[in-house]
C-alpha cells in the first residue's frame, strides 16, 4: 500500500513538469509550420473576424469545413473535435492526431463575395515528449522502489544470522 502511494506521489510530482498542451498558431504571422502534440489541441487564427466572410477549409485538398453567413459546416470525421469561433477566426481542433499532419488551405471570400488571397498553414503533429518523461519519470521511480525493497531483504538476511547467534 505504502509503495502504492509513493509511486502515485511519484507520478503526481512529475506530472506537475506538464505545461499545457495546447498549441496557438497564427495562420497570417507564423513562418514555420504549426506544431501540435499528439493528444493536445491546438488553436490557429485565420483572421480577425470571420463574420462577415465565407470560407472553406482544406485539408491536403479535401474540404473538412465550409462556413457563410454564420452557418457552419463541418465534416463528420471533424465535427467532434473541430471548433470555430467566428468572432476571433480561430479554428480549434481538440484531441490532434497523427494524421493532422498536413497542408492546410482556406479560401475566402470577402462580404461582396469577391475571393480574397488563400489563408494557408501547415500543421505539423509532434509526440508528446513531456507525456514520455511523465512515464519515464514513473518507470525511474519504480526502479528506485525495486532496488530500495531488494536492498532492505538483502539487510535483513545478514541480521538474520546474527539474531539467531544472540539467541543461542
Ligand atoms: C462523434 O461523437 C458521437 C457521440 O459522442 C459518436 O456517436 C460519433 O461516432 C463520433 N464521431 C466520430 C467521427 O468520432
Ligand atoms: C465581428 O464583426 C461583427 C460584424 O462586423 C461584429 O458585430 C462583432 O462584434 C465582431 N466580433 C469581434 C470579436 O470583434
Amino acid at each position: 500500500m505504502e509503495k502504492f502511494l509513493l509511486l502515485l506521489v511519484l507520478a503526481g510530482g512529475c506530472h506537475a513538469f506538464l505545461p499545457p498542451t495546447e498549441t496557438k498558431c497564427d495562420a497570417n504571422q507564423d513562418t514555420s509550420p504549426c506544431s501540435p502534440v499528439v493528444g493536445g489541441s491546438v488553436c490557429i487564427k485565420l483572421l480577425n473576424n470571420a463574420t462577415n466572410y465565407k470560407l472553406k477549409c482544406f485539408k491536403d485538398d479535401l474540404q473538412f469545413m465550409y462556413f457563410y453567413r454564420g452557418n457552419l459546416d463541418i465534416v463528420e470525421a471533424y465535427k467532434n473535435r473541430t471548433k470555430f469561433f467566428i468572432g476571433t477566426g480561430t479554428l480549434k481542433i481538440t484531441n490532434v492526431e497523427r494524421s493532422d499532419t498536413g497542408q492546410y488551405r482556406v479560401e475566402r471570400y470577402d462580404p461582396d463575395g469577391q475571393r480574397e488571397s488563400n489563408i494557408v498553414f501547415s500543421l505539423q503533429v509532434k509526440e508528446d515528449i513531456f507525456f514520455i518523461l511523465v512515464i519515464a519519470c514513473v518507470a525511474l521511480g519504480a526502479v528506485l522502489l525495486i532496488v530500495l525493497v531488494v536492498c532492505c531483504i538483502c539487510r535483513k538476511k545478514q541480521q538474520n544470522p546474527k539474531e539467531v547467534r544472540q539467541r543461542q
